[in-house]
């Protein structure tokens, strides 16, 4: 019986075949796949070592067609190898190298870099701080170690009060006279004691406080801090400016109420709740059925707190408040978990918008 005649293209289409449907997954499936086809006793190399023997026209058209399929089979097995974090050098010559030497940066396709989106905290912040400054608020800032001082004493926070307690703060193990700032009132400190007045200031931060991580509170979350110190500054004019704050942010059917609080800084203290914005006020689980949300902190800054920032309180007065940019985001996009904001992953940050 004679045997079948020797056919090029059916050796090579043989060849292809086997190598496209080869499993590279792994690394060791890569191996096999460059010891079976691309090593010096591959079947790629097997051909173009019979291929030696030819001459002619026939030599010329074999060779291409060869060149053709081991870049084809090449590039299956760099494909593979690059998808993976190791890979051949650059350069690599597959018939000697390993996978493992690197990835091959001449035929590594290039980064897709995707558009970037802010992050949702930063959008309510730029928010906040497009809103404020446009009523004459400058940015302030402040770091986040401070001392005593600057946390608690000048805010007039007695020696014994609960905030300063280990649960609630990070001291410093190496100086417990620093601490991480519990909240962003601390940069009221600092830029009061600049002693440049009137005063008009939005500073905003993060904040930390011993608290177990949950999907309401975190050990780390951000808060604007407002302050106005002029003279004759009233409670109705902090009132006006939240109105506002709250109707730019909620649209103009917002309702809002003041509740009296304590804050030891402030005297009269209040907290500030608006209309729930999900349910319009008829009560659901954000606003616990009461029909309203509570969104910040504020009140008129103590006289005993100018003083001790070096300002006269026969002359000055001045409002503050304070607010958090977690909770204001969750609100405002229906966020469930404050978690969500530290997690970084990008399917969640990604729904917020696009940078600008
Ligand atoms: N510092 C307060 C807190 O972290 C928030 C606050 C309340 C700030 C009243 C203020 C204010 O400036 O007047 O809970």
């Amino acid at each position: 019986m004679a045997s079948e005649e020797f056919s090029w293209d059916k050796a090579m289409e043989a060849v292809r075949r086997e190598a496209a449907g080869f499993d590279l997954s792994g690394e060791a499936g890569a191996e096999a796949y460059r010891l079976k086809f691309l090593s010096k006793k591959g079947e790629v190399t097997a051909l173009f070592e019979a291929f030696r023997a030819l001459s002619g026209p026939e030599k010329k058209a074999v060779g291409q067609a060869l060149n053709a399929l081991r870049q084809e089979v090449e590039t299956r097995w760099k494909e593979a190898s690059a998808g993976r974090s190791t890979g051949p050098g650059p350069g690599g010559d597959p018939s000697s190298q390993g996978p493992s030497e690197g990835p091959d940066l001449a035929t590594l396709p290039p980064p897709v870099w995707g558009r970037g989106s802010r992050h949702p905290l930063a959008l309510t912040r730029h928010l906040m701080l497009d809103f404020f400054g446009k009523l004459g608020f400058r940015w302030s800032d402040g770091p986040e170690l401070v001392d005593d001082w600057h946390n608690f004493e000048a805010l007039h926070f007695g020696a014994d009060h609960p905030a300063r307690d280990m649960q609630d703060t990070f001291f410093v193990s190496l100086d417990p006279a620093y601490l991480l700032r519990t909240h962003t009132s601390s940069v009221q400190v600092k830029e009061m004691m600049k002693g440049q007045l009137p005063l008009r200031t939005v500073s905003p931060g993060r904040v930390y406080r011993n608290e177990t991580v949950s999907a309401r509170s975190h050990m780390q979350f951000h808060q604007v801090e407002g302050l106005y110190i002029d003279q004759d500054v009233s409670f109705a004019d902090l009132k006006k400016v939240l109105y506002d704050f709250a109707t730019f942010l909620f649209g103009p059917s917002v309702q809002i109420r003041f509740r009296p609080s304590y804050f030891p800084f402030t005297e009269p203290s209040a907290e500030m709740d608006v209309t729930c914005f999900l349910c319009s006020g008829t009560g659901c689980g954000v606003c616990k059925h009461s029909g309203w949300v509570e969104i910040l902190g504020c009140g008129m800054v103590d006289p005993q707190v100018l003083e001790n920032c070096g300002i006269d309180p026969d002359v000055y007065s001045g409002y503050a408040f304070g607010i958090g940019i977690e909770r204001l985001t969750m609100l405002r996009h229906r966020i469930p978990d404050i978690r969500l904001f530290y997690e970084n992953d990008l399917r969640f940050v990604r729904q917020f918008g696009h940078a600008g």
